[in-house]
């Protein structure tokens, strides 16, 4: 089972114990998390993985905030990035390397397609992109569109990307207990098929569920023969 979770989670610290226990159960090998509300010198880690940062603030305050966490024996490098997005890119040696960007784009920020294509084409393809997008549109689910919404969709049909999400809600707002969905998976159409995505049934702590993308193996690779070598010489398992 490999896993790769995305997941507002709305404070890091303060929901370190939910995200411990979403990791137990997941086991993911990777996961990209928005909204940390983390300071440079706040010394938080997770036993196991690596973790990787962009800070950021508002009024002095720690706020916004994206980071990727990445199992020790995943091989994997950074990618650097040049942007004043709140984001953060690992590349990783799975079955294929891929690049991971997460990515919080906060209410009432503004963002337009250079800007997008500006961090995409820092991504070595093929790449998964990631976050919380507050973008509203109903090709992801939302009831509404939005300005950020018509933007990214413009941005994903002229890059010819895919969109994981299957309609599901991904957001509680906590103010009048209404749904929508706003946390987005975008991926290079040779990952489509790679993964199922589901939205986790539980908040755990945040006013974000938690996205989980599960590797399928295709069965072109389940046919692949894997051979051991045995008392008797190799034998096929
Ligand atoms: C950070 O936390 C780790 C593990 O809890 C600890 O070993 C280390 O001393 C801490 N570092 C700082 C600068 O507080
Ligand atoms: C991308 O954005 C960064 C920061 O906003 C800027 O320094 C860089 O020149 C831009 N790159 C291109 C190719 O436009
Ligand atoms: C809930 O509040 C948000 C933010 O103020 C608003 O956009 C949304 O339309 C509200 N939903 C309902 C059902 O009132």
């Amino acid at each position: 089972m490999t896993n790769i979770i995305q997941w507002n989670c709305r404070g890091l610290k303060i929901n370190l114990l939910e995200l411990t226990l979403l990791v137990q159960s997941f086991l993911p090998i990777a996961f990209c998390l928005q909204e940390t509300h983390l300071k440079e010198s706040d010394n938080v880690s997770l036993k196991g993985y690596n973790m990787y940062s962009t800070f950021s603030k508002v009024d002095e305050r720690a706020a916004g905030g994206s980071s990727i966490f990445v199992k020790d024996n995943v091989i994997h490098s950074t990618v650097q990035l040049t942007t004043d997005l709140q984001a953060v890119a690992i590349r990783l040696s799975l079955d294929k390397t891929i690049t991971l960007c997460s990515i919080y784009i906060p209410p009432n920020s503004i963002i337009d397609k250079a800007k997008l294509k500006n961090l995409t084409d820092q991504l070595p393809s093929p790449f998964i992109l990631m976050g919380d997008f507050n973008a509203h549109n109903p090709l992801w689910g939302s009831k509404t569109h939005n300005a950020k919404g018509k933007i990214i969709e413009d941005f994903v049909s002229q890059e010819g990307l895919c969109i994981f999400n299957d309609g599901s809600n991904t957001y509680l707002h906590p103010g009048n207990g209404s749904y929508s969905s706003i946390d987005i998976t975008i991926c290079d159409p040779s990952l489509l098929l790679d993964y199922s995505w589901r939205v986790h049934d539980d908040l755990c702590g945040s006013d974000h569920f938690p996205i989980v993308l599960e590797h399928l193996f295709t069965s072109a690779q389940q046919r692949v023969p894997r051979w051991k070598l045995d008392k008797g010489g190799l034998v096929l398992v």
